[in-house]
């Protein structure tokens, strides 16, 4: 399975936080933003993952991840010149997918829960059909709405629909097979002139092939929108990290977790740091 990251946005909603560079470099807490969703294909067994940007910020995405061979991954880069959609990345991305099935992320999505990773390492291992993620929220009609029957079988996915059938919103991760090339391409622009990821969901559903997960109650999803959201987000963190010593979405120690990396290589990445996250990273190669 492949992954794709949608880090192009510009985040003007940050502006002018995010003037000098993209939002999806920003820290959140301790480390730049793009550390969460990697972390989350990288948990779900991903190892070859596309990087989408804009065109201003492609060479700072290269400078800050390279080529992944330190991590036992690879990165590779293309651009999105315009936000002409989510489902444009399955385009953009047509020739990195290949023949293969597709995992999707939005750069801005942060995922932290408990039994998150296997959860994820059995969504990894489909190739048939698409899985998405449903979270309960407070203002549905921010997002993409999934409803469902009695049964918990979803029934309708709708884009920030004005009267929301459900509290549940479609989180920024999809794992779709090789067909969402196909739907993609064929997809229209919808009344904002976006290629909607909605409307991908919809054909899975149509043709009964959509899997909607819920993250129940604990589980976290945040926002990283907005100026006030960010900082929540970066005390979220700091606040687990700090109670529980363990560090959330720390690259170099999932590399090493998922066995992509050796001991080694990971006490030789810690030496980069000079600071309390070498010490962290220096501990793990120490204590496991
Ligand atoms: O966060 C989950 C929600 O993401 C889903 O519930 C919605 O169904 C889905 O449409 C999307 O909602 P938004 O339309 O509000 O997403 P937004 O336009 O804020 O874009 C999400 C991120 O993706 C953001 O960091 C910008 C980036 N992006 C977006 C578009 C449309 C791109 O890089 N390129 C794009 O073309």
């Amino acid at each position: 399975m492949k992954g794709i990251i949608l880090a192009a946005g510009s985040g003007t909603r940050l502006y002018p936080a995010s003037l000098p560079i993209s939002k999806i470099l920003l820290p959140v807490y301790d480390k730049p933003m793009i550390y969460y969703p990697i972390t989350t294909l990288m948990l779900a067994g991903i190892k070859d993952i596309l990087i989408i940007t804009n065109p201003y910020d492609i060479e700072n995405f290269k400078r800050v991840l390279g080529d992944g061979s330190k991590l036992g991954v690879k990165f590779s880069y293309e651009i999105q010149n315009e936000p002409k959609g989510i489902a444009e990345s399955f385009i953009i991305g047509e020739k990195f997918i290949g023949k293969e099935s597709v995992a999707l992320i939005l750069g801005d999505n942060i995922f932290h829960g408990f039994g998150f990773s296997t959860m994820l390492k059995m969504v990894g291992m489909k190739n048939k059909g698409a899985t998405i993620f449903g979270y309960r929220v407070k203002d549905p009609e921010r997002f993409g709405v999934v409803e469902f029957d009695d049964k918990g079988q979803a029934i309708s996915i709708e884009e920030k629909p004005k009267n929301p059938k459900s509290d549940f919103a479609v989180t920024g991760l999809y794992f779709y097979d090789n067909k969402v090339v196909e739907y993609a391409k064929n997809l229209k622009p919808s009344d904002r002139g976006e290629l909607e990821i909605t409307d991908i969901n919809k054909i899975y559903l149509k043709e009964n092939k959509l899997k909607v997960e819920i993250l129940g109650r604990g589980f976290a999803w945040l926002d990283t929108g907005t100026t006030e959201s960010l900082l929540q987000a970066s005390n979220f963190v700091s606040a687990m990290e700090i109670n529980t010593g363990m560090k959330i979405s720390c690259i170099e120690e999932v590399a090493y977790r998922m066995g992509y990396i050796s001991k080694q290589d990971l006490s030789d990445l810690a030496k980069n740091f000079k600071n309390g996250y070498g010490e962290y990273l220096q501990r793990i190669v120490i204590k496991n």
